[in-house]
């Protein structure tokens, strides 16, 4: 039985999988510029975050309906729920779907279909968080959030990725703000490839109750001590991290030395159709290649319920 789990980094475009990513193609007449799966696959060879990221925006051309993304997301709940997660917080990119004729209510409408009925049909409850692109402009943002009043009520938080280098959180000030007046909890990617400064700036200028990634807090004592003092969720993706070369390899990640200093960590997948590995997978990772204890696996799979968006009754539920 895997250890029951919480997923708090997980992009649901990041679980179009080779085969989907065909069969959605030839149900909407899109042509993909690889001959067949082996041949995407062989595109999965990542150098940075912009590399990975011009696959994942490409491939989003096959998703064009509700069905589709209820789809996807159905495909990523099966896959989970094998693997012990118990909830899941999902991270969608409007942005990059409205930009190519995709209405935000196709999405939101699309993935609520499998979202709305996933504690019945795979027994994991979850949580939507709308993301905006940091490589697009602030304003680009406020009219995205503008344009999800009317789904206020099926999303929990928003969050902020894509390039991060030299698109730093104070950008997104306005819209954190406003997002926070409107009652929406608050994440957002930072020291992933960024410096340790936009962690800083991420906490203090945009308010977010967790950080995604957070790796790179490791470069400065002080932070990490604050981040053990005020208790911030880091949430790692340890595969993603050797995938596109945050790390040289596993075997160099920090977790254990993150875990020894008291940060408060969770692992997560990020992206599992392109690096390798889902949410058992990359615990799976952690224990044979980092030698994690029993009791520290135990430590994250509880840290993970710790750092959910539940309230006392649903994480009850969803332990
Ligand atoms: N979008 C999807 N995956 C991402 C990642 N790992 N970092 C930033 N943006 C992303
Ligand atoms: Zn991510």
């Amino acid at each position: 039985m895997p250890l029951p789990k919480a997923e708090l980094h997980l992009h649901v475009e990041g679980t179009l999988e080779p085969e989907l990513a065909f069969t959605l193609a030839a149900r909407n007449g899109v042509r993909l510029p690889y001959a067949d799966t082996d041949a995407l696959r062989t595109a999965y060879r990542f150098k940075d975050l912009q590399s990975f990221l011009n696959l994942y925006y490409e491939l989003m051309a096959v998703l064009r309906t509700e069905q589709d993304f209820a789809d996807l997301a159905n495909a990523y709940l099966a896959r989970a729920a094998a693997q012990g997660v118990r909830h899941a917080e999902i991270f969608f990119d409007p942005q990059a779907h409205i930009a190519r004729g995709v209405s935000l209510g196709t999405v939101v409408e699309g993935l609520w279909r499998a979202l709305g009925s996933s504690e019945r049909n795979h027994g994991v409850s979850t949580k939507l968080i709308m993301c905006f692109l940091r490589d697009e402009s602030a304003d680009s943002a406020l009219e995205t959030l503008q344009a999800a009043t009317p789904y206020l009520d099926r999303i929990t938080g928003i969050g902020l990725d894509s390039a991060e280098v030299g698109h730093p959180p104070l950008k997104f000030r306005e819209v954190y703000q406003a997002a926070a007046a409107l009652g929406l909890r608050r994440v957002a990617h930072a020291g992933e490839e960024g410096p340790p400064a936009y962690i800083t700036e991420a906490l203090d200028v945009l308010g977010v109750e967790r950080v995604d990634h957070g790796l790179r807090c490791m470069e400065d004592p002080e932070l990490v001590e604050r981040l053990v003092r005020e208790r911030v969720p880091l949430t790692l993706c340890p595969l993603s991290n050797v995938r596109l070369r945050a790390v040289e390899t596993l075997a160099e990640h920090p977790l254990p030395a993150m875990l020894d200093a008291g940060l408060l960590c969770t692992v997560n997948s990020d992206d599992p159709a392109y690096f390798g590995g889902y949410a058992g997978d990359n615990f799976d990772a952690v224990r044979d290649t980092l030698h994690l204890s029993e009791d520290r696996l135990r430590e994250l799979a509880r840290n993970s319920f710790l750092a959910a968006f539940l309230e006392d009754d649903e994480e009850r539920r969803a332990r």
